[in-house]
């Protein structure tokens, strides 16, 4: 919108730009909620906005710099705004602003507010103290109070698939990744209050919640019936008898917390989705052991086949790192291997990418650009393959799909399979929501077409 046809007397609004995972989407969400008693309403685009939040990712290298071009093409509109008299708060949050919030503030002395990933319940404070003052605000603390119990209890619907965080940060300490340093320690929500949460989505139409955490299976809360501590296959027992909700995920594991209980879990769970994103980064002893990752391959193999013995329809995802630092051929081979073996429905594979301050970025042995590109082609194809062979297999099945939306076309609705499959099928609207029996036809593009099957009409409204 022009700034000659930007109504002034709405409400103020919001922009929130967000990169990286789940958490980061989920807590995006949670401070527009927090935002919103001030009488902050979304803005669709930045030009209408009056606070602008990037909320940021640093896990690679080309995570963290879009930070900085962004902030680049927002300058000129913050300046724009300044000139016609008005002030446009700039805001930094997330994983970035975590661990170069003072290198943000010099490098980019526009920015109003950075704010870490726990300290977001005190944005209120740093809006009105950055209003006032209109210097910076720099908070990165790691409070001691959970910022869960500052959040308010209400907020707006999710929709259909709701995001549900349950844990938070990171104990394990890969060798590579940054998030232990960005997110800080593992900390567990209390059941009772996401059991509580649960029952609020689901009244606000949510029928599939995915639990989120760093390490969503280290997830260790107090118990919601006071005896202790639950672990999450307890959790997920308890949250299927939510009334109405249908499907339950959560995201992302380790390998090394996957327990008898929670294989239990998808043995016993029929709302438990039989799809797991569990990422094993890669096929070789020796570079796990450099990881840091505490497995081996044959313990990753041994994991994923107590959950096909619990659930034999069970697939899996997984993140790959090729170009670890000291990874040899034999060594990437093994990754190519394990791969092969496991049989993967989707996964993501990435370069190794030094972070400042973890311990791999200064190993030597780094492993040359180019060769970690011909190993990402390799490992990519292969990936690309076998989820289009996942795909292929799914043709002719029926699947209950849980319609979310309508789809591009009219009388067309979209929704997902179990295997987070993205599934779209000519059907009445008042079928969102529902889950319904949908016979998938055809691979496309982005997703499979399906066919409502006759029952789809009864069932499960
Ligand atoms: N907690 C999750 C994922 C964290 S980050 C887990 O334990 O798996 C998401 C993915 O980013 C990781 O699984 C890893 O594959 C990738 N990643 C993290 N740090 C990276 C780095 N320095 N270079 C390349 N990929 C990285
Ligand atoms: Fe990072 Fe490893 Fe923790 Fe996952 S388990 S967040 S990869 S340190
Ligand atoms: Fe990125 Fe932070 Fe998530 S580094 S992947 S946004 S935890």
């Amino acid at each position: 919108m022009s700034k000659d046809t930007r109504d002034r007397s709405m409400a103020k609004k919001l922009y929130i730009k967000t990169y990286g995972c789940q958490m980061n989407v989920y807590d995006s969400a949670r401070m527009a909620d927090v935002l919103a008693p001030l009488g902050y309403v979304p803005a669709d685009v930045p030009e209408d906005a009056d606070m602008i939040i990037l909320n940021t990712c640093h896990v690679r290298e080309k995570a963290a710099e879009k930070v900085f071009s962004e902030l680049g093409r927002l300058r000129p509109l913050k300046a724009l705004r300044s000139e016609q008299g008005e002030r446009m708060i700039l805001a930094v949050a997330g994983c970035t602003a975590q661990a170069e919030g003072a290198e943000i503030v010099a490098r980019a002395p526009y920015v109003d507010i950075v704010l870490g990933p726990q300290t977001y319940h005190r944005l209120p404070e740093m809006v009105a103290q950055a209003a006032r003052a209109g210097g910076h605000v720099l908070d990165t603390d790691f409070p001691a109070e959970a910022k869960f119990d500052y959040l308010p209890e209400t907020a707006p619907p999710q929709g259909v698939s709701a995001f549900l965080s349950v844990q938070e940060g990171c104990d394990k300490f890969c060798t590579f990744c940054v998030v232990p340093y960005t997110r800080g320690a593992e900390f567990s929500r209390p059941a009772g209050a996401i059991l509580a949460e649960a029952r609020r989505l689901v009244a606000q139409g949510a029928r599939e919640i995915t639990l989120l955490g760093q390490n969503v299976n280290a997830y260790r809360g107090a118990a919601a019936d006071g005896a202790g501590a639950w672990g999450l296959g307890r959790l997920i027992r308890a949250l299927a008898e939510t009334p109405r909700l249908r499907r339950l995920r959560y995201t992302t594991s380790h390998p090394r917390d996957v327990d008898d209980e929670l294989v239990a879990a998808h043995r016993d769970v029929p709302e438990l989705m039989p799809f797991l994103h569990l990422p094993v980064q890669s096929g070789s002893d020796r570079v796990l052991h450099a990881m840091n990752r505490r497995h081996t391959a044959d313990d990753y193999r041994r994991v994923i086949e107590r959950l096909r013995d619990a659930r034999g329809d069970i697939a899996f995802s997984s993140d790959f790192i090729v170009g670890f630092p000291g990874e040899s051929d034999a060594d990437f081979a093994r990754t190519l291997d394990l791969a092969r073996e496991i049989g993967y429905a989707q996964a993501f594979s990435f370069k190794y990418s030094p972070r400042p301050g973890t311990p791999a970025a200064l190993m030597p042995e780094q492993v040359p650009e180019p060769v970690k590109a011909e190993r990402l082609a390799v490992l990519q194809a292969l990936l690309t393959e076998q989820q289009q062979r996942f795909n292929a297999a799914s043709l002719g099945r029926e699947m209950p799909v849980l319609f979310e939306k309508r789809g591009r076309h009219p009388g067309q609705l979209v929704g997902r399979s179990p295997y987070l499959q993205a599934v779209h099928a000519a059907a009445p609207e008042r079928l969102i929501g529902t889950l319904a029996p949908v016979r998938l036809v055809r691979v496309e593009r982005n997703s499979l077409a399906g066919e409502l099957m006759p029952r789809g009409e009864e069932v499960l409204a």
